[in-house]
């Protein structure tokens, strides 16, 4: 906590123990997973294996991973995600962990073969991005998959955040890391004036 990266130290904690276990407290909880997430199960020959959900929230793309047959490792910054994801999900095999996505451990990089990452990029400072990009990107393995859902805009002026919807043009710095784009699309958003990005990299 407190990462000069995070926008404010405690933002999402402070937001997750108000809600005080009332998930219509959050804005982002939809309590379901992600749609990218759960067409591309639906849909791929890839895996499973290990896997990873950055800033997972209350867990539902993790569990959807789980339920997949995924070995699954999902972590969020915020304590009181963690203690409500394993609250939610007493028997599950996600393996929650707190943990700041800006100080990864050694051993997840390059671990895992699925990275999933939905609406945590546009939780940092647009100077911020291609940084965390950075990191996100370092997590996969060989011949991995990373799956983004983003809010984000292609030219919109930006809005004072968080969050911070992300620019089309900064996503290039997934490509600066060696990843190849697979899949892109841009979709309607609730947010005028902004879009949802969705797409599948995939790392050599
Ligand atoms: C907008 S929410 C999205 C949550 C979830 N991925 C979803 O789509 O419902 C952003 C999440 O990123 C987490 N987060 C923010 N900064 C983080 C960091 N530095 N490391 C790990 N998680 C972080 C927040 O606690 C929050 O749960």
């Amino acid at each position: 906590m407190g990462d000069p990266h995070t926008p404010e130290p405690e933002f999402f904690e402070s937001i997750y123990r108000r809600a005080g276990r009332d998930p219509g407290s959050i804005p982002w909880a939809d309590m379901e997973p992600t749609p990218l997430l759960v067409r591309w199960l639906r849909d791929t020959s890839h895996g499973p294996g290990d896997a990873v959900v950055v800033g997972c929230g209350l867990g539902d793309d993790a569990e959807a991973l789980a339920a997949a047959g995924w070995n699954v490792t999902a972590f969020d910054l915020s304590p009181a995600a963690i203690g409500w994801c394993r609250e939610r999900f007493p028997t599950s095999t996600v393996d929650y962990r707190v943990q700041d996505l800006t100080d990864l451990p050694a051993p997840w990089l390059g671990a895992f073969d699925l990275v999933m990452e939905a609406r945590t990029i546009q939780s940092f400072r647009p100077e911020k991005q291609p940084r965390i990009i950075g990191w996100i990107s370092d997590l996969l393995a060989a011949q991995g998959r990373l799956l983004v859902a983003a809010i984000g805009h292609r030219g919109a002026p930006r809005v004072t955040g968080p969050p911070w919807p992300v620019a089309e043009a900064d996503l290039s710095a997934f490509l600066e890391r060696g990843l190849e784009l697979h899949d892109f699309s841009a979709n309607p958003s609730p947010w005028e004036g902004f879009e949802l990005f969705e797409l599948e990299y995939r790392k050599a």
